[in-house]
């Protein structure tokens, strides 16, 4: 029986967040001892961001992390969603600790605690160790072991004030962008490289979550992006096109972690690229987890087209609904669908939305106390109505984290997408909070009642 979800609110408990990662906001990349990432290498390579432009300051959250907490107690954030830099902590990524990148996460832990806000860590959001990639970073095996390491150390420092960990956030983004076409760190463009990337992060999730069931005592998960995709046409080869997408994208990672099998059509797209996997890397891979965080943006309509490497499956643009600075269709029902889609493929398991939000062509300065952003507003107001209706057909949805806290640095695309709820002009780091921060205060005190 679906337990009774209230009409026109949310049910007691619901939590409600933003989140942010590591390299994107903090700055200050190799302060206080820590290691370089991939991240910081890529982005100081000439012509792999857009401007040039990288890390190197960002929001400065490593030294306004103080005044950033404030904000988020303005909001009446009751979780905050942040990434720990592996490197800050392990500058070659395994062995050396470094106490001062402890030190600050610890800071920052214990800050969001007094103030009542829930800390919630990702481990890797994507800024491997550079010390690691010199080893092969994700195509070696061995990176299943260093991540358990790393993991575990700040499971020992930590589990007893952080209640929601995840292993990694979207391992698609890391196999696809970072070793398929070389549009993320480390830019390898590779389709042999590509699966042993997949594999070994997720044998590294694996083995990350067998090492919180040995210390940790709250819940554990995993950070997929899933982008629901629907077929062009009912024709076979739109149809064929769609599936791939489909399994490449959204199957890829969530199947081994919960079903424990990839799907049969990374075969079909990588052909003799895709190894068989040994059963027992599978068997680890396969561990319990407490839930799913889901990050959503966007839907993709999707059709066959051969010169598409390697999916031969190209998505066809939605001309009739509004779409992001990113060039993404605004189609929350897919929300919905694909909230439903887990219920009912993977047996209900518990799901945060760690990730919903938009890219909209906010002004560089913020010209006053509030900037309007109405197109962002609407955006939030759909997508927690598509939430709402997902959990009173019966999904098990836990809790929601809007991206992001504060505009921030893009990956490739540098600072020219603004995903904030609060601006930040990057000349002087003044943050402004935008319409949809107070909408999103209004959210939580209402518990969602206002976006009705
Ligand atoms: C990532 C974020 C990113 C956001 C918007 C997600 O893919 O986890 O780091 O900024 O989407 O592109």
């Amino acid at each position: 029986m679906p337990r009774e979800i209230p009409a026109q609110h949310f049910p007691d408990g619901f939590l409600w967040g933003c989140a942010t990662s590591a390299y994107q906001i903090e700055g200050s990349p190799l302060a206080d001892g820590a290691g370089a990432s991939v991240w910081h290498r890529f982005s100081h390579t000439p012509g792999r961001v857009v401007a040039n432009e990288t890390g190197d300051i960002a929001c400065d959250h490593y030294r306004r992390w103080e005044s950033d907490i404030d904000l988020m107690q303005r909001l009446g954030l009751q979780a905050y969603r942040f990434s720990i830099a592996w490197a800050r902590i392990l500058p070659e990524g395994i062995g050396r600790v470094n106490p001062l990148g402890l030190g600050f996460y610890e800071r920052l832990i214990d800050r969001l605690l007094a103030k009542g806000i829930q800390p919630t860590a990702t481990l890797f959001h994507w800024d491997l160790p550079a010390a690691l990639d010199d080893r092969g970073g994700w195509l070696n095996r061995d990176s299943a072991d260093w991540f358990a390491e790393y993991a575990d150390i700040v499971y020992r420092r930590f589990d007893d004030r952080i209640k929601l960990w995840a292993t990694l956030n979207e391992p698609w983004v890391v196999s696809d962008n970072g070793y398929l076409h070389g549009t993320a760190a480390p830019g390898h463009r590779n389709i042999f490289e590509a699966p042993i990337a997949t594999h070994n992060l997720m044998r590294a999730h694996g083995a990350a979550v067998q090492a919180y069931r040995a210390t940790g005592r709250h819940q554990i998960g995993l950070v997929v992006n899933i982008e629901p995709k629907y077929a062009a046409s009912q024709a076979a080869d739109d149809l064929a096109a769609t599936r791939r997408a489909e399994a490449q994208m959204n199957r890829q990672f969530i199947e081994p972690a919960l079903l424990g099998r990839y799907p049969q059509e990374m075969r079909e797209i990588f052909g003799d690229a895709w190894p068989d996997w040994p059963a027992a890397d599978l068997q680890q891979i396969h561990q319990p987890i407490d839930f799913v965080g889901l990050n959503y943006y966007t839907r993709s309509v999707t059709k066959h087209d051969p010169q598409a490497w390697p999916l031969r499956a190209t998505p066809v643009k939605q001309t009739q609904h509004p779409h992001t600075e990113m060039g993404w269709e605004v189609f929350p029902q897919g929300l919905t669908d694909t909230l439903l889609w887990i219920k009912d493929r993977y047996g209900n398991p518990p799901v945060y939305i760690t990730e919903n939000g938009a890219a909209f062509a906010d002004p560089a300065q913020a010209d006053g106390e509030l900037l309007e952003d109405p197109l962002r507003v609407d955006y939030f107001r759909t997508h927690i109505r598509a939430v709402h209706d997902a959990l009173r057909a019966g999904a098990d949805v836990r809790g929601y984290f809007a991206w992001s806290m504060l505009d921030n640095f893009e990956w490739a695309l540098g600072y020219s997408k603004r995903f904030g709820i609060i601006h930040v002009d990057y000349q002087t780091q003044k943050r402004t909070l935008k319409a949809s921060a107070t909408f999103f205060a209004d959210v939580i005190a209402s518990n969602g009642a206002v976006a009705f």
